[in-house]
């Protein structure tokens, strides 16, 4: 919904720094709920602070347009690493994933757990978690970006009762029956579905059917256990099930549970996540060549995308 721009300030003193500045594309300036959820993420900007969000720093206008100041960040997409991997008939390795999970993980919780400059609880459902919009930075850490479809519990709702916002494919199916008020555990399932896509290099649900062929098969379809297509540990697969119960009682109850347990099944299966060693390892699997470390990788991808497509970086 959005576009994303390259900026660059100077400093009094010369200093240069350089910016992400995020703006609502042209076509939907007229639209009133793209406004509003645009709005309502401008004005999040500063309240979430932690190293694995994606967070805005602040907010400004220019003719007349509201514009979100962010840290800019060197990454790409969990879906861009995904690609990568299956073009070379690679999975990812299991450090890989369960440190690209912890991260999110944490920065979702923090997400929820976020409060205004008063110290309430804001109630924050992202809504809107998949592997596009969690970014791997150059530095190997995982960040949750892109606020603009959620929910904000303490604020006037911006979108009517029932109107599903977020990517479908993702979407727990609670969200669907448009009953209930935003739930942190429906973005627990999105990352459940997240993990399973990281496990098996496949689509939980898959795109490109009708809207109403993707509804059913949210509801109906029951995930299989990622060892059907890889040796997943069992503790570790039980983590990704548990997730994906399609009942929000049985799945994890917060973000800071499902991050603990992962922690659990991941001591108890020997997997350390990953460092820049196995990283390495990791990407002459997939046959991605000896690679220094990920950030030369990562800052491949980056530098190749500005290459074709320059300023807005997104
Ligand atoms: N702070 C940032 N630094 C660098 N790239 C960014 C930044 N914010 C967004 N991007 C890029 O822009 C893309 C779109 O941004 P996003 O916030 O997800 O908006 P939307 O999905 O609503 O269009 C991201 O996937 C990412 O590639
Ligand atoms: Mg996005």
């Amino acid at each position: 919904m959005a576009t994303v721009y390259l900026a660059q300030a100077s400093t009094t003193a010369g200093f240069r720094q350089q910016f992400a500045l995020k703006c609502l594309r042209k076509d939907l300036r007229t639209d009133r709920v793209a406004r509003a959820l645009f709005n309502q993420e401008a004005a999040l900007a500063g309240l979430i602070r932690h190293p694995n969000c994606l967070a805005a720093l602040d907010r400004c206008e220019l003719d007349g347009e509201a514009y979100i100041v962010m840290e800019l960040v060197e990454a790409v997409s969990l879906k861009h690493v995904l690609r990568h991997f299956a073009r070379r008939n690679a999975s990812l390795s299991l450090e890989l994933i369960a440190r690209v999970m912890l991260d999110a993980l944490a920065g979702v919780a923090a997400i929820h757990d976020a409060s205004d400059q008063r110290g309430r609880h804001l109630g924050i459902v992202h809504q809107d978690l998949s592997v596009q919009n969690l970014l791997l930075t150059n530095a190997g850490i995982t960040r949750v970006s892109d606020l603009g479809s959620a929910c904000v519990r303490r604020w006037p709702m911006v979108t009517e009762p029932g109107l599903l916002i977020g990517t479908l494919n993702y979407v727990a199916p609670e969200r669907l029956t448009g009953s209930g008020r935003a739930d942190p555990r429906s973005d627990l399932y999105s990352l459940g579905v997240v993990m399973w896509e990281l496990f098996t290099g496949q689509h939980l649900v898959p795109s490109g059917g009708t809207i109403q062929a993707t509804i059913r098969t949210i509801h109906e379809s029951n995930a299989r256990r990622p060892s059907d297509y890889r040796p997943v540990p069992p503790s570790l697969e039980e983590v990704c099930m548990r997730s994906l119960n399609k009942d929000p009682d049985k799945r994890y109850q917060t973000a800071v549970e499902f991050r603990q347990d992962l922690r659990i099944a991941l001591l108890e299966s020997d997997i350390v996540e990953y460092d820049d060693g196995a990283l390495q390892h990791t990407m002459l699997v997939a046959g991605a060549g000896p690679r220094p470390s990920l950030n030369g990788t990562v800052a491949e991808f980056v530098l190749a995308e500005r290459r074709s497509a320059p300023p807005p970086v997104g």
